[in-house]
């Protein structure tokens, strides 16, 4: 382990200090507590990995995940240390002579902040403190501080601030709350005393409260929007992958439009939907969402659940994936189990895997993923592309356009030319593919509609349509 020599910054203690804190990043000490191959055995005997919850990726991925987490929210991550654990301990989670050990690295590299990727009890985050006179922040804290940082909308922030609030009541209140930014603390530093656990409860539990009650009017108008949307035909493609996949890029290079994309992790929280023409005139409705990582905290996919409705709702999910990635893999694996909780199977059908950073990868592995591609059947084969460069975009589209058509059906339907009310719903609710005026003055429209809206029309339009298996009901024209 290196710990990099430290700038001429005052010890953290020092009132000084404190007027620095905002000038420059905490300084970090990542530990990775693993536990070992035989204790993940003991936990999970028949091997059916039902009940081991360690993702399978190799540790050092492992860690350099938790490090590039870390760093996307401006922490300076001095040292990493992975340490393999063979049974946790209640009171510190690492054994004692791991603690004593990492205690004068905390010391001797005046570190601020130790981020253990973990899940760590109240007892254990206090215990460590002590142990090491620093903060200690465990993973649910440390993705809860990113998705805060990262939250675009107004319920995406409201959501955040009631679960981090909700992990805070449980352990109050040594590390980092809103309550005590409100109160001009210093992020991770400097949390309030003892004597202000009871004041924190209470304002804890009234915030939520309000939040609550805020988050409710949110919903209320976000149902409406959805339902003024249901109202409008264009079926909605949600985007899905892991987190820093290119699922910003990707729906920048869908729309031509500027939504964040950064090198950071999570830089898309809440979806962001826009209006996208597919090459043959039809519109779908685009929706980037949240970038899904390993072990996501069950807390946090219940706070998104109500974000999470654009996937759960979506016509077809594009589940971006990179390519060039070591843990692939394990990443897919991740996202389909965020999929799994939120009831959707990747094998129905309406997942479509796009495998994005195609420009990155050497010239074997591309074609060894291109043979791949194409030994795969239509439903299943994945698509090729570089969100960056557009390569592949053009098969990308075409493969929606094709997932999107074999799910509609189509009908025939003859209208008399005065009925405007008949042309101006079938304008707004189907998918118009030509349009003739017969000799007889009546208009024939061939269209498509998902099968959700296909027992509207029939009801709507029974008389008039065309379709063969229902031509004795075309003998009247509307
Ligand atoms: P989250 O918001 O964290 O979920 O990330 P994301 O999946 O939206 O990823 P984003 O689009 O922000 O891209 C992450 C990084 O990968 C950025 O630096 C992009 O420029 C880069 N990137 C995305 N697609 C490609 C690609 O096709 N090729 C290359 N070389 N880089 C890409």
């Amino acid at each position: 382990m290196s710990i990099e020599p430290r700038a001429s910054t005052p010890g953290w203690h020092s009132t000084e200090a404190k007027a620095h804190l905002d000038d420059r990043a905490t300084r970090a000490l990542l530990v990775g507590p693993y536990l070992d191959e035989s204790s993940m055995r003991r936990q999970d005997p028949d091997g059916s990995g039902a009940r081991c919850t360690e993702p399978k990726r190799t540790r050092d991925a492992r860690i350099a995940e938790a490090k590039g987490l870390a760093e996307s929210i401006d922490l300076d991550v001095i040292a990493t240390e992975s340490v393999s654990v063979s049974r946790v301990r209640p009171a510190t989670y690492l054994g004692k002579g791991k603690v004593t050990e990492l205690a004068r690295v905390v010391a001797d590299g005046e570190i601020d902040l130790v981020v253990m990727d973990c899940s760590l009890s109240p007892v254990q985050q206090r215990n460590l403190e002590r142990a090491f006179s620093a903060k200690v922040v465990d993973r649910t804290g440390l993705i809860l501080e990113i998705f805060g940082r990262r939250a675009r909308t107004k319920e995406g922030a409201l959501q955040v601030e009631l679960a981090h609030l909700a992990y805070q009541k449980s352990r109050l209140v040594r590390s980092w709350t809103h309550l005590e930014r409100q109160r001009g603390g210093f992020g991770f530093l400097g949390g309030p005393g003892e004597s202000q656990i009871e004041t924190d409860r209470r304002l804890i539990a009234e915030r939520m409260r309000s939040i609550e009650h805020e988050l409710e009017k949110v919903k209320r108008t976000r149902g409406l929007h959805r339902k003024s949307r249901r109202v409008v035909p264009f079926p909605v493609v949600a985007l899905v992958g892991y987190t820093n996949a290119g699922k910003s890029t990707l729906f920048n290079r869908l729309t031509q439009s500027n939504v964040v994309a950064t090198d950071m992790l999570f830089a898309t929280l809440d979806p962001t939907l826009r209006r996208v023409a597919l090459p043959h005139g039809s519109d779908i409705i685009l929706s980037d969402t949240v970038g899904f990582i390993s072990a996501l905290p069950t807390m946090l996919v219940s706070a998104f659940r109500a974000t999470l409705e654009e996937v759960q709702e979506a016509d077809v999910i594009l589940h971006v994936r990179d390519l060039s990635h070591a843990d692939m893999e394990a990443q897919r694996g991740d996202v389909e189990s965020v999929l799994a909780d939120l009831g959707i199977d990747p094998g129905e059908g309406r997942v479509i895997e796009v495998w994005n950073k195609a420009d990155l990868v050497d010239e074997d592995c591309l074609a060894g993923a291109q043979t791949f591609a194409r030994n795969k059947s239509d439903g299943g084969r994945p698509i090729l592309v570089s969100a960056l460069t557009g390569q592949g975009i053009d098969d990308l589209l075409s493969a929606l356009e094709a997932r999107l058509a074999t799910g509609k059906i189509p009908f025939e339907i003859v209208l008399d030319p005065a009925n405007g009310a008949g042309f101006s719903w079938l304008h707004a609710n189907t998918e118009v593919m030509s349009k003739v005026t017969n000799p007889d003055g009546t208009v024939h429209m061939t269209v498509r509609v998902t099968p959700n809206r296909a027992e509207t029309l029939r009801r709507r339009f029974l008389p008039s349509i065309s379709d063969p298996c229902e031509r004795d009901a075309y003998d009247r024209v509307l």
